[in-house]
């Protein structure tokens, strides 16, 4: 898939928005196709890094076995229209961070997956205000990216199911962090 069989307007979506997105391919490992400045910033790493890479990289060593259950099972089932998990990622300078990964799929009108689209956010160096902030533009990204992409025959699936509790999810992020770091870790 070329840069070129991306719609425009899904281009032009991911250079506009101020929160982390990410485009993959549906083919063989999901290759990335297409990410934005917000996800360069909180990754580090540039384009020529991740794209046409699988988004797991992200991950380095980190176990992470139930986010990755639970995204494979997205991945593999048809009926669940998005996920959302948090899971150990490592910026490029190797500083862990815990990811909160949103996932949902991008439909041509006849139903077939035609991409899939990711947002993610460093939950475990935020405040609840600030993650409950990233909830309200994420959502707004959905529900407008559905009119933008009516044009190019797109769809995407699913709505945004917001943190129902925001101080929680940092806190246990910030645990988690704490946890890494803590003398004795493995
Ligand atoms: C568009 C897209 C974005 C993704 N973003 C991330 C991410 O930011 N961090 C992460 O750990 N995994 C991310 N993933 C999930 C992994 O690529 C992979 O699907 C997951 O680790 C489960 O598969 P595995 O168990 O084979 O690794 C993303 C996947 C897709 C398709």
């Amino acid at each position: 898939m070329h840069r070129q069989d991306i719609p425009a307007e899904l281009q032009r979506y991911f250079e506009a928005s101020n929160i982390a997105l990410a485009l993959a391919d549906i083919t063989e490992d999901n290759p990335l196709l297409l990410v934005n400045e917000p996800f360069r910033a909180l990754t580090g790493y540039e384009d020529k890094d991740v794209l046409g890479r699988n988004c797991r990289m992200l991950q380095r060593d980190a176990a992470n076995e139930q986010p990755r259950a639970k995204i494979r099972a997205f991945l593999e089932g048809g009926r669940q229209a998005s996920v959302r998990t948090t899971i150990l990622n490592f910026r490029k300078d190797g500083r862990p961070f815990v990811n909160l990964l949103y996932m949902s799929k991008l439909k041509s009108l006849s139903g077939e997956v035609r991409f899939l689209f990711a947002s993610q956010f460093d939950v475990s160096r935020s405040q609840p205000e600030l993650l409950s902030a990233y909830d309200a533009e994420l959502g707004q990204t959905i529900s407008r990216l559905g009119p933008a992409l009516a044009e190019s025959g797109i769809v995407i699936e699913g709505s945004l199911m917001t943190i129902a509790n925001s101080l929680a999810t940092v806190a246990q992020a910030k645990l988690t962090l704490a946890d890494l770091d803590a003398p004795g870790f493995p």
